[in-house]
């Protein structure tokens, strides 16, 4: 990874770029979007150019791309700003100044930052509420070791640069619901971070590692989910898209993929999809064990300009199919313009049309060429921020 400061010259070093493509006469406008498109991570050049985020921390909402479209709906009048200042919980009663308090009992438009660091321990998932935002921006902030967080019925959520981690897998019990009333949840495995029946959710510039089952599941008919700029690692099954085969609504699902960092030490399921369409778009591979891509229940995946660099011992091989008795032949794996290192091969669906996202105008990108993909995902994960790193 190359240092945050380094990052810091280089969007100066961008930004010097952009002003010389946009007062160079010579160059027509075709020609100037072209270069402009060349390095471009959409998402943070909307926000992080403009050295004042502090003070226009909502302007990120107007940033997401990808299926979750943009998260206007946070923002706005009667958005009601709190700041966690107590890491402690208490997941019956919860304590005004804790995250719990901010993300289950406050109901309506809230936007969630941190008065410092801190390190949360959460005595059972955190079920988060509609039109929630938590921003992590600014502080290090981690949630690890017990439970970890929950999208359940919910929808409009933002989760950025929280540091999620060593989750464990929690016993039946009561906690207070996204509605802001107690309720009976029952078993969990230790996830980072689980949707069920979720939409409108944007997971953007989180870190994820070492958790007891997976780092984030998106399940049980949750949809239009973009899943950005994360850094995952150090883990076993890493992203499931899809609760189980029988679950057959899960075929409206539609999850982005863009921008992420994955590994090391990934196993497999960067993701693995059931049923539903996803775009993996401009990703970093590094590594994988069994696979990176895989699935069951013949889902569509289209593979974009992503970077595949293949371990050097073990399979080359990026897909994993699970055909079983059904759905074989309506597979549909595709890979557009991906670059392989280290010997990596991508076994695309014979003869198929790759099926188009078929994003809205909000939710449209410009997938950049797969030569990009370093510097794209360079400050992929939550950011580290320090005195002279002001992030
Ligand atoms: C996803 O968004 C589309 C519009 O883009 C909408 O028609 C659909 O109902 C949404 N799906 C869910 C599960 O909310
Ligand atoms: C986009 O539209 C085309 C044409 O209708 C369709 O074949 C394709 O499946 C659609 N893509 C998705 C992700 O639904």
């Amino acid at each position: 990874m190359v240092s945050q400061s380094t990052n810091h010259v280089l969007w100066h070093f961008t930004l010097t770029i952009f002003i010389v493509i946009l007062f160079n006469p010579k160059l027509s406008y075709a020609e100037q979007s072209k270069l402009m498109d060349l390095n471009t991570n959409m998402i943070d050049h909307c926000w992080r150019q403009n050295p004042e985020w502090r003070r226009h921390r909502q302007q990120i909402a107007t940033c997401s791309i990808g299926y979750v479209g943009k998260m206007t709906n946070n923002i706005g009048k009667e958005l009601i700003h709190y700041k966690v200042t107590d890491p402690n919980d208490d997941p019956i009663n919860p304590k005004f100044g804790t995250l719990r308090y901010g993300a289950s009992v406050i109901q309506g438009k809230v936007w969630i930052t941190f008065q410092k660091n801190m390190n949360i321990r959460l005595v059972k998932p955190l079920l988060i509420s509609s039109f929630t935002t938590i921003d992590g921006r600014g502080v290090n902030i981690h949630i690890a070791n017990n439970a970890c967080l929950m999208i359940f019925k919910a929808t409009n959520i933002i989760i950025h640069s929280i540091r999620i981690h060593h989750c464990k897998a929690q016993s039946p019990g009561m906690v207070m619901g996204p509605n802001g009333k107690v309720i009976h949840l029952g078993p969990v495995d230790g996830d980072a971070i689980r949707l069920i029946t979720a939409s409108k959710i944007w997971i953007d510039h989180n870190t994820l590692y070492n958790c007891e089952d997976g780092l984030l599941d998106v399940t049980r008919g949750s949809s239009n989910v973009t899943i950005s700029n994360n850094w995952f690692r150090e883990q076993d099954k890493v992203m499931l898209l899809g609760h189980d085969d029988g679950y057959v609504r899960d075929r409206n699902m539609k999850v982005t993929v863009v921008y992420n960092h994955f590994g090391p030490n990934c196993n497999q399921r960067m993701p693995r999809i059931r049923h539903g369409y996803a775009h993996v778009a401009n990703n970093l591979y590094l590594g994988w064990v069994q696979y990176a891509i895989g699935g069951s229940m013949g889902p569509s995946l289209k593979s974009e300009a992503n970077l595949f660099i293949a371990p050097k011992v073990g399979s080359k091989e990026v897909t994993w199919r699970n055909v079983g008795k059904t759905n074989g032949n309506q597979w549909e794996f595709h890979s557009v313009r991906d670059g392989f290192e280290n010997g990596a091969s991508f076994a695309v669906t014979e003869g198929g049309r790759v099926p188009k996202p078929n994003y809205s105008k909000e939710q449209s990108f410009k997938v950049v060429n797969v030569k990009y993909v370093r510097s794209l995902t360079r400050s992929s994960g939550a950011f580290q921020c320090s005195k002279t790193f002001i992030c």
